[in-house]
Formats: C-alpha cells, structure tokens, sequence
C-alpha cells in the first residue's frame, strides 16, 4: 500500500449511524448497492468547512431518492448534522463530500426489493483542491461520443458503468473527457458535468430533463450570471453548435467551470480559455467568497 493510500485509509468515514476509519468500514456482499447498482448519490464541495449550495444538493438527494423510490432514512438536521459532523473530522478547509445511499441488504438476490429494507449510508470526504493551473491556462481536449446511457439520467444513480466506459473511449481517443450526444442529435452533457457554451457573449445550455442530471453548479453559474446581466439561456445544443460555439464549458461541484479549448481534434475559439470564462471564473470566486463570509458574519 502507497503512504498516500495508507493516509487515505486513516481517514474517517460515515457508516449507517457511525464515524469510523476507513479501514474499518464495512458492507455486506448481499447489499443491493453492490449486487444490482441499486442506489444513489451526491457529491458536496465544502469550502472553509462550509458546504456549499446545500439546499440544492438536499433536494436534489431527495429527488432522487424519491425517483427509485428509497424510502428517505434522515430528516434535512440529521442529514446536514451527519455531514457536517464528518467534515469536522477532517484537517481540510476545503473538501469535497461523497455520499452515497443504497436501498439496502437482501439476503436472498432478488430483482424485486424486499420490504421493509433499512437503506445504507456511506459518506466520505476528500481535500478539495482547486484546479490545476494547466487546466486553467490551457483547458481540456474532449471528443463527442455517443450518450449509451438510460433514460433517467436526471436521478443521480451509482450505476456509472456507462460514463466510465464513455470516459475510457475519451481517453483511447487521447482526449481528456466526452460530450455526449443523445440519439436524437442534441448535446445532452459531459460524462460527469452539464455542458455550458458561449455565443456571442451568451451563455447556452441544454434545459433540464430526464436526459441531464439538473447540476448544482449549472445552477450557480446561473444565479452568477443573472448577477453579472450575462445572459443565460437554456435550449437544445446540436453537433454545430459546438463546433461553432465561441467557448465551451464543463461544470460540476469538484472543478467548478471547466473550459474547454479542443473538441473533435479542433480548437474550440482560438483554442485558448475564453474571455467570458475568464469572468465568469473570477465571479464564481467572488460568490464563493460571499458565501463564506456570510456564514462568518452569521455565526459571530
Ligand atoms: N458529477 N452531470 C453528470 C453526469 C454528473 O456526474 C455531474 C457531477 C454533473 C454536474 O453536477 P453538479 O454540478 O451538481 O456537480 C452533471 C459528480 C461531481 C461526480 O459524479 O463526481
């Protein structure tokens, strides 16, 4: 074992009601999580020890506990309590969360869930590092692939087989990550973030459906751009509308807003971060630091 994955085993977790080393964590084999990808997810940033956009990411947990119909174990405390209990394990300012709940353990495999199963819950957290300065000077290559993936995308289920298999197809094509492109010929969004592009000073995006998962920073960089009367539009993307789009943006809670600079082996703009990124990223700073703040000023 590495002296990083020895760190890492030391690190404390949350197990079904209990804080406990890593190393320590166990599951049954007969979890549904493990047998059938029977489960779902959310992933936190937390910044100064304060976890960003909660309301969203709590509705979003709910919605999706709802959607496959895991009955909800916590109440909105218990959930911010639990987490919030684990982050003050942690030495890290900023962290990012991983938490998962699956409907349970079966001891017989069946496709049909039993009753009365008590859900797993697992959470872990990680140091949050800011991007690398690579990324920010020079952006990401992507390829547009296929979108293999269900119909439901918008719950955020454990079941990644696709997006990794869609991620590895990026990476054999010497790419960094993928665009997806549903059957129908539209932009549906990255194979871990939602797909942001700029015409024209605008900022584009696929609306919400079952085909996306509705992310949280998404919502943000919404919210950001309003405040900066940055136009922010939801319609459907297509193929050229990548390939003629000024910039092109990936976002998600551990990188934020991503840009990317080559898509298909072609620059994308003058293959260098673009302008309103540029912006947008120091005001995504600046609303973070807002937020901070505010939790200061209201706990003095
Ligand atoms: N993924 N779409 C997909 C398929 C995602 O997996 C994610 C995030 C997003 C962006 O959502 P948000 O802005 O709420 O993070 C969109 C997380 C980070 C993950 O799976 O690790």
């Amino acid at each position: 074992m590495s002296q990083n994955e020895s760190l890492v085993m030391q690190q404390i977790v949350y197990l079904n009601g209990e804080y406990l080393p890593m190393a320590d964590s166990k599951i049954s084999t007969q979890d549904r999580g493990f047998l059938f990808g029977d489960g779902i997810y959310e992933v936190i940033p937390v910044y100064q020890r304060k976890l960003f956009a909660w309301p969203e990411h709590l509705q979003r947990l709910k919605n999706s506990l709802q959607a496959v119909s895991i009955p909800n174990p916590l109440n909105d405390e218990e959930w911010l309590e639990m987490l919030t209990g684990l982050v003050k394990k942690h030495p890290w300012e900023n962290q990012f969360i991983y938490l998962q709940v699956t409907r349970g353990i079966q001891m017989q495999r069946d496709h049909m869930p039993a009753d009365c199963l008590h859900p797993t819950i697992y959470a872990y957290t990680n140091p949050l590092k800011p991007l690398n300065a690579k990324i920010l000077t020079h952006g990401i290559k992507v390829v547009s692939l296929e979108d293999i993936r269900w119909l439901r995308c918008d719950t955020k289920a454990i079941t990644l087989l696709p997006n990794v298999m869609m991620k590895l197809a990026a990476k054999q094509q010497g790419a960094d990550d993928a665009i997806l492109i549903s059957r129908g010929g539209k932009v549906t969004e990255g194979s871990a973030s939602n797909v942001v592009i700029v015409k024209e000073g605008k900022l584009l995006t696929p609306p919400n459906s079952q085909h996306i998962l509705p992310g949280v920073t998404r919502l943000v960089i919404e919210k950001v751009a309003n405040q900066h009367h940055i136009p922010f539009i939801e319609r459907e993307l297509d193929l050229t509308d990548l390939q003629t789009a000024d910039e092109i943006w990936l976002t998600s809670s551990t990188k934020e807003a991503v840009p990317v600079t080559q898509l298909d082996g072609k620059e994308v703009g003058d293959g260098r971060p673009g302008p309103v990124w540029q912006k947008l990223h120091q005001h995504y700073q600046d609303y973070k630091a807002e937020f901070i703040a505010q939790y200061t000023r209201a706990s003095l």
